[in-house]
């Protein structure tokens, strides 16, 4: 059978250290009958570097031809005050918006024994189990027209746009509801209804759509009341709908809960299903080069690779045990808090999850 073929970019900061263990992961597993093959390409600050272009035209087509994709983080403070079109984030958006990858699925679950790694109360958030359905192509992110313009006088002002087309609500809230009926389906839909027309429609859109799954509870909720309630009672929700800058915002927050940032694994899928799967914690490059970043965000994201692209329920469901076993036996990266014993690094976190595949 034809090896599966997978674009790997690591792009910035801790993102090549933490890809590198979740492919070592990936070679390590014997993931059923699965064969990979690994391409890799520059992205973001490394390929601006390179190339003077956050998606140099090599690494888009590699995306392109790939069954899936397999990213760490873009951004780098060396870029910071470069116009945007030559900021390393901007390969990731244009990445996103070139193939379509509209749907992203960012699960937010505790693992047992990592209760007390969040700053929360154990009891709050014990058996936590929330996804995410962040819309990943449109809203304020992509809307036009936006920049900044000088006004009459010479004050300048910035603008930016936000909409959705009902089209693109639609497809957003069937991802949401079809993830919500493989789990406890209920289907919370976030937005600011009561001050932006976007939200409206979007509110209009969802309930909609809603009609086609009755056995699906929906229920709207403002963004400011989903930012409190996550920190309030977060097990309230199962699935959490929302447009592309509310996921955002709410993803980091929910990825609190779970203990660290460095935990939450993505998914960002097109309409066929191809997907690109990445840690949501960013470069991070305080920690960059220092062999301590936590590789369990990107290890999980392979997994998810598995689930979706790969339909290897199996597979995803081996490196998600494995994960839970290493943190039941008390190892955790520096970002976890120091568990019993000395915090473990990138690699040997990598280390113990291969060999737990193999027990
Ligand atoms: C994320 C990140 C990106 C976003 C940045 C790096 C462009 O924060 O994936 O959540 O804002 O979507
Ligand atoms: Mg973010």
């Amino acid at each position: 059978m034809k090896p599966a073929r997978i674009a790997i970019l690591p792009g910035d900061g801790i993102g090549p250290e933490v890809v590198a263990e979740a492919v070592r992961v990936l070679k390590a597993g014997a993931f059923d009958w699965l064969q990979f093959e690994f391409v890799e390409a520059p992205i973001g600050g490394a390929a601006l570097e390179a190339n003077d272009d956050p998606l140099p035209p090599r690494t888009l087509a590699a995306a392109r031809s790939a069954d899936a994709i397999l990213f760490g983080a873009v951004g780098d403070p060396r870029f910071d005050t470069a116009p945007r079109a030559k900021r390393p984030e901007q390969g990731l958006l244009r990445l996103r918006q070139e193939l379509g990858l509209f749907a992203n699925l960012r699960p937010a679950t505790v693992f047992p024994g990592l209760e007390a790694a969040s700053t929360l109360k154990p009891e709050v958030i014990e058996g936590l189990d929330i996804l995410i359905v962040r819309e990943l192509t449109g809203d304020i992110y992509f809307g036009l027209p936006r920049g900044i313009r000088a006004m009459p006088g010479g004050e300048r002002e910035g603008f930016g746009t936000m909409r959705y087309t009902e089209g693109e609500i639609r497809r957003i809230a069937r991802v949401a509801f079809e993830a919500a009926r493989r789990r406890a389906s209920r289907v919370c839909s976030v937005d600011k209804a009561n001050v932006l027309e976007t939200s409206q429609l979007w509110r209009e859109t969802v309930t909609e759509v809603g009609r086609d799954y009755p056995d699906v509870q929906l229920d709207h909720m403002y963004v400011d009341n989903a930012a409190m309630q996550l920190v309030r009672s977060p097990r309230q929700f199962d699935v959490l709908l929302t447009g592309n800058l509310f996921g955002d915002i709410l993803s980091d927050e929910a990825s609190m809960l779970t203990g660290s940032i460095g935990m939450l694994p993505s998914a960002s899928l097109d309409e066929a299903g191809k997907g690109l799967y990445e840690p949501i914690h960013g470069s991070a490059p305080d920690i960059a080069g220092k062999g301590i970043a936590n590789p369990l965000a990107t290890i999980l994201s392979a997994a998810m690779m598995l689930r979706y692209s790969f339909s290897s329920e199996a597979g995803a469901a081996r490196i998600e045990q494995a994960v839970a076993r290493v943190l039941r036996s008390g190892a955790r990266t520096a970002d976890l808090g120091g568990g019993a014993q000395a915090p473990v690094g990138t690699r040997a976190m990598g280390d113990l999850v291969i060999s737990e595949l193999h027990s």
